[in-house]
């Protein structure tokens, strides 16, 4: 055969391949509106940038008729493109073929790339849509898993790793996911959970659906296993490329910088914060008033709401926010919101992000539920993330920083860097009325009226001690500051922090309360 001939035996080849499991299952996976496995990466990555790898890969199965089916790259797409004009490796996993089952083949396909991920430090993206272990393969295809869960631990930290749920992910499929980064769900596609419906039938008894066991929105709200939620497939990759414009490429690296941009006028900070400590207010309007452009980020949205975690810029370059939100539960740390804030503190840490936490918040939520539930050892990580941290660490204390709260919440204790309170802070072992119930109990029982005693108690504690000038004149914090002032401020928190320099003692690892 001549070249030319090689070559267009090649493209027919390749034709056959990437048509994956054929016209009659791709129209089966348009039906429950879903992409194909191609479509998405192509969607997803810079126009032209993608190069294939493994097209040509087979499993060697031979039990089951296994031996008899030719399977289109095993049900998997590998390779590499740009996003943005920035390198990442991506796989995609083909339900078209096999119900996109993993088995060794696939697995092994899955792994090479994760491991140029890591060689070259570059961000990896997983698109699952899977029905898990392939079962004809058996035990080859757990060893499939466990290659990829291991690898996904050995890459934490050092690259960013973003799943993509775009199907079922089921099983054991669904601690892959678990080890990365950042999750994403799709409305009506995202499906996960260990056990299905059928097995929760037959041992449980049980009539479940799929959606209620493990839709985007369970995930998204009550489990907290996604970040991420969107309406569409379009809509998610638009998600993923934009929190890919706020991160480093690998942990050697910082978020790349942008035009600085001030926050937009109708954000205006003295005007978003009641000085009642009581009345609540959305703390993202903070956030927008402090970030270029009023651009805030939000990561895992709804999911633990009483706290607010996500991204922005300030003076062009990225920023984490972890701040209370005093619009749910008053902003209270709980077993969840701890979690939520833990994790994302290590992200940031790991990946060279300064780190503004916004504080105003009663404390720990109290109750049988929460004591029962682990917030001991749950609030425990919110201690344990920022005591750990080394990045730049910058407070801002809008108004109440009550009791352990006061701690948890990067105070100078755990080695903020700057710690600022609002004239409105109130930083105290606890609440006023609390405090003075406690404290005064003898003078309150005993006056001739006890309701008024109660009062002027309350008030005496509160000049005394509901305010930002004890802790000020102890050094605790560094500056009550005008809340106008607080941009300028965080701005220049983060340029003096550019150099920061901190360690912590030598060490295999911590032994964190997870
Ligand atoms: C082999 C599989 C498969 C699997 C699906 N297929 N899952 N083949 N191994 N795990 C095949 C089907 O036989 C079918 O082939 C094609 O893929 C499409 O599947 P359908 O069932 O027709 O699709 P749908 O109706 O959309 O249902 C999707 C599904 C269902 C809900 C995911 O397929 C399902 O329940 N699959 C099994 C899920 C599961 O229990 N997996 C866990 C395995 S154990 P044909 O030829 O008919 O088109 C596991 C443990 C891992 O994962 C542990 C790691 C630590």
């Amino acid at each position: 055969m001549s070249l030319k001939q090689k070559t267009n035996d090649l493209l027919k080849r390749k034709a056959i391949a990437e048509a994956g499991g054929g016209q009659e299952a791709n129209l089966k996976q348009q039906a429950k509106g879903k992409l194909t496995a191609r479509e998405r990466i192509l969607a997803l990555l810079d126009d032209g940038s993608f190069q294939e790898y493994d097209l040509f890969v087979q499993h060697d199965a031979r039990d089951f008729n296994m031996e008899s089916k030719v399977l289109a790259g095993d049900g998997v797409i590998t390779g590499t493109g740009t996003i943005y004009g920035q390198p990442i490796c991506i796989y995609a996993q083909d339900f078209t073929v096999e119900g996109g089952s993993l088995g060794f083949a696939h697995a092994r396909k899955i792994t090479k790339i994760m491991d140029h991920s890591l060689k070259m430090r570059m961000p990896l993206i997983g698109i699952n849509d899977s029905g898990g272990a392939r079962i004809q393969e058996g035990v080859n295809s757990l060893a499939g898993y466990g290659e990829i869960f291991f690898r996904n631990t050995l890459s934490s930290g050092v690259i960013p790793q973003i799943s993509v749920i775009l199907g079922p992910c089921a099983g054991g499929a669904v601690y892959s996911p678990a080890l990365t980064d950042f999750v994403f769900v799709v409305e009506n596609i995202s499906k996960m959970f260990i056990t299905g419906p059928e097995v929760i039938k037959t041992v449980l008894g049980e009539e479940i659906s799929m959606e209620e066991l493990g839709g985007a929105k369970v995930h998204a709200e009550i489990s907290g296993n996604a970040h991420f939620y969107a309406k569409s497939e379009l809509e998610c990759f638009e998600q993923i490329k934009k929190l890919l414009t706020f991160i480093p490429w690998n942990n050697g690296q910082k978020a790349r910088s942008f035009p600085p941009k001030e926050p937009r006028l109708e954000f205006k900070i003295e005007d978003i914060v009641p000085s009642d400590p009581r009345q609540p207010y959305d703390v993202r309007d903070v956030i927008r008033a402090l970030v270029d452009d009023s651009d805030f980020f939000e990561v895992a949205e709804l999911f633990a709401p009483n706290i607010v975690i996500g991204f922005g810029r300030i003076n062009g370059g990225t920023v984490g926010f972890v701040a209370n939100q005093p619009l749910v539960l008053a902003g209270v740390l709980d077993c969840d919101s701890s979690d939520k804030a833990g994790r994302f503190i290590r992200y940031c840490d790991a990946f060279n992000i300064p780190i503004v936490t916004l504080e105003d918040m009663p404390g720990y939520l109290p109750g049988i539920d929460q004591e029962h539930m682990g917030v001991i050892r749950h609030g425990a990580k919110v201690l344990y993330a920022y005591s750990e941290a080394t990045v730049p660490k910058i407070t801002v204390i809008l108004r109440k920083a009550y009791g352990g709260g006061y701690i948890a919440m990067n105070s100078r204790h755990l080695r903020a860097d700057f710690v600022f309170a609002w004239p409105t802070a109130e930083i105290a072992v606890m609440g006023p009325e609390g405090a003075a119930n406690i404290i005064f109990r003898k003078e309150i029982q005993s006056a001739e009226n006890p309701e008024e005693m109660r009062k002027l108690k309350i008030k005496e504690y509160k000049e005394k001690f509901a305010n930002p000038y004890v802790a000020a004149s102890k050094g605790y914090i560094d500056a009550v500051i005008e809340p106008e002032r607080t941009r300028s401020i965080l701005l220049h928190a983060i340029e003096v922090s550019t150099n920061k320099t901190d360690g912590r003692p030598r060490k295999k690892h911590g032994i964190p309360p997870f």
